[in-house]
């Protein structure tokens, strides 16, 4: 449970709040990489962190994310032209470069010098691991670029794919730490799903259905551990999530056949999100099977509204629900699909969930740990500018597992090299 004073800090994302000014200091992914597929491409509205911005790529291939609203009137530059090195007002043809800066004011006599006193509000943008990425804060802050596994990756080693989510983004993350849902809400998918079966982890999995939770701070966040008794008494199973400051999570392995697979929930405005899915492998290219089963939605990506990222199953029709497959245990909520069954649930907890009623037990160790770094990271910006956790790039090399421990042994120390991403070398699952 959380007061409303700390629920309101933890969910408010805008310029002037204390989380705003926390997740300002990370590189955001903004857009996919192929929304801006060529130099000269029409621009794309972008909101971030409730800023309305417009995104662009030059005739030079520079990128660009600029405020939306023209510097002039406030005419949206969704509706400019993106030619010869910038982004020209439809209106009165103010022109604007990536950076910025007001390179052309047709409208005001030659002599004038007015051009050069106007600015658009600019963020640095940049391209890495099939995303454009955004700074939005004090540029003497600006951290070095995303060391994330999946992020440094060649591009054949993974795929990317985001959604709308139609709640805060705290709510969604939360239920990418929560894994005491997956006994439950995916239940029967995971049972059925090609890409687990024949697994040591999964016959561990259905052998003990309550696992016990265990949470470990690390650099950048947290290690979040269940663990499941094996059937002997000097070891266990452990399924390590990690959640990575300040809206990562990587989701533990079944098997080593099989790609990685992470998220980023990322603050659209305070009431919805984008949900980031990412299937990557450390040491070999995606096969043409696992491309095609993604790019049709499955697994953790969705299929969408045709035109749009917000999936098919949708608040509207809610989420496509089935009763009979859920009477006959083809699934648990009657909702088909991993990513769907989560969403959905997540949103009907409503946009911006009152945690002043939840009841936390103690397989919430995970996310009572997490609203706590991120307030307590928040605090010590705003009080004393401290660096957050997860800034220093070597706390994003970073991966997570699933293996057997000696019961005897804590699991963030015996997982330790597992939990490690060393560029080329394979991950630990079983
Ligand atoms: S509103 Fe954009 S140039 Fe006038
Ligand atoms: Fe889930």
């Amino acid at each position: 449970m959380l007061t409303r004073e700390r629920n309101e800090l933890l969910v408010r994302s805008d310029h002037d709040t204390l989380m705003g000014r926390l997740l300002r200091r990370y590189w955001v992914p903004a857009l996919l990489a192929e929304e801006l597929p060529e130099p000269d491409c029409p621009p794309v509205r972008v909101k971030l962190l409730g800023e309305q911005l417009i995104a662009l790529r030059d005739s030079d291939g520079r990128l660009g994310l600029l405020d939306e609203f023209c510097a002039h009137r406030g005419v949206s530059l969704f509706f400019g032209r993106n030619e010869e090195c910038g982004l020209r007002c439809s209106y009165h043809g103010w022109k604007f470069d990536v950076d910025g800066n007001c390179v052309d004011m047709p409208s005001e006599p030659d002599e004038s010098n007015f051009k050069d006193r106007v600015r658009l509000k600019s963020y640095p943008a940049v391209e890495r691991g099939g995303i454009v990425w955004a700074y939005m804060g004090p540029e003497e802050h600006r951290p070095p670029l995303p060391e994330l596994e999946w992020a440094a990756l060649p591009a054949e080693r993974r795929f990317v794919s985001k959604r709308l989510q139609e709640t805060n983004w705290v709510q969604a993350m939360e239920g990418g730490i929560d894994s005491s849902h997956v006994s439950f809400t995916h239940r029967y998918d995971i049972a059925e799903d090609p890409m687990h079966a024949g697994t040591a982890g999964l016959a561990y999995i259905k052998a003990d259905r309550h696992p016990r939770f265990e949470v470990a701070e690390s650099d950048g966040g947290l290690l979040i551990g269940a663990r499941r008794n094996t059937g002997e008494d000097d070891e266990y199973y452990w399924r390590i999530t990690q959640w990575l400051m300040p809206w990562y999570t990587i989701i533990p392995p079944f098997g080593t056949h099989n790609p990685l697979g992470a998220h980023a929930w990322v603050p659209i405005d305070d009431e919805h999100c984008w949900a980031w899915s990412i299937n990557y492998h450390p040491t070999r290219a995606l096969r043409a099977d696992e491309l095609d089963s993604m790019r049709a939605g499955e697994g953790i990506h969705v299929e969408y509204v045709p035109g749009t990222f917000r999936p098919k199953a949708n608040r509207d029709n809610d989420y496509l629900i089935d009763r009979e497959a859920q009477r006959q245990k083809k699934t648990f909520s009657g909702v088909a699909g991993i990513s769907a069954q989560d969403f959905s649930l997540q949103e009907s907890m409503g946009v911006i969930v009152d945690r002043t009623k939840e009841r936390l037990g103690t397989s919430d160790a995970g996310i009572i740990t997490a609203r706590r770094r991120l307030l307590r990271a928040a605090q010590l910006l705003a009080d004393k500018g401290e660096t957050p956790p997860g800034i220093a790039v070597e706390s994003q090399r970073v991966r997570s597992a699933s293996l057997l421990l000696p019961a005897d042994e804590a699991f963030h120390v015996g997982a330790r090299d597992a939990l490690r991403a060393e560029p080329g070398t394979e991950f630990v699952s079983i």
